[in-house]
């Protein structure tokens, strides 16, 4: 499989690709009420700007061609593994609140990769997808509880915070955090990725 990308390399906090609010967490599994309250718990979050998304804030969008190779067609059906050039828009992104995170700071882990296909008649695939395997946590009740801790905590105050006892009951999390937070890589291109969300529009 190759893919041939020409960076249009705009830094931009902003604008992109935006295929993840609405599919990452108001799916039909996640009830409403949840989902809002999820989103305005981020939007808490110390280094949230507005204008900016709450999450994955700093990122370059790259355009190009995705071509799938011959062996691809036989494994599946999907058009984009048909052979023919398909065009992809991809988002790269620092995880990190605060659009101005450096690249290289252990808070811009773990990178992110939102990824749009747009297939022959015009129906769009996305990936989304980021450079730890595994989230880090498993539902989304988990993923409020957490917010909230790391919204309760601060740092003028005496151990343990909200946000060390959430990881100190949650083991996948800390392992998240610890491993996130490590050297940054060459470039976001040789970053592998890991995705939990695919979804044909
Ligand atoms: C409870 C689970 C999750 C919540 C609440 C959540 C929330 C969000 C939010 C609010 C954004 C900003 C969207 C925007 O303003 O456009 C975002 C972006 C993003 N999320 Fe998540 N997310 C979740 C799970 C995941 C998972 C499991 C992955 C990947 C495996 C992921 C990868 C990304 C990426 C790559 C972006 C940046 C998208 C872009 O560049 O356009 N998220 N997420």
């Amino acid at each position: 499989m190759n893919i041939r990308i020409r960076l249009m390399s705009i830094l931009v906090g902003a604008s992109g690709v935006a295929i993840s609010l609405p599919s990452m967490i108001a799916s039909p599994a996640v009830d409403q009420e949840l989902a809002q309250q999820i989103f305005d718990t981020m939007l808490q979050v110390h280094g949230v700007q507005s204008g900016f998304r709450p999450v994955h804030a700093k990122g370059v969008v790259c355009e190009g061609t995705f071509t799938a190779s011959k062996e691809a067609a036989a494994l599946s059906r999907a058009a984009h593994f048909q052979g023919t050039p398909v065009p992809v828009k991809i988002r790269f992104s620092d995880g990190a609140p605060d659009p101005h995170v450096p690249d290289f700071s252990p808070e811009a882990g773990p990178r992110g990769l939102a990824m749009r296909f747009t297939l022959p008649g015009g129906e769009k695939t996305d990936i989304v997808a980021m450079s730890h395997n595994g989230f880090v946590v498993g539902t989304p009740a988990e993923f409020l509880a957490l917010q909230k801790a790391v919204v309760a905590t601060d740092p003028g105050k005496p151990h343990p915070w909200p946000v060390e006892n959430f990881l100190g009951s949650h083991p996948l999390a800390l392992k998240f955090v610890q491993e996130s937070g490590g050297t940054a890589p060459a470039s976001f291109g040789a970053e592998a990725y890991f995705s939990n969300a695919l979804s044909p529009l």
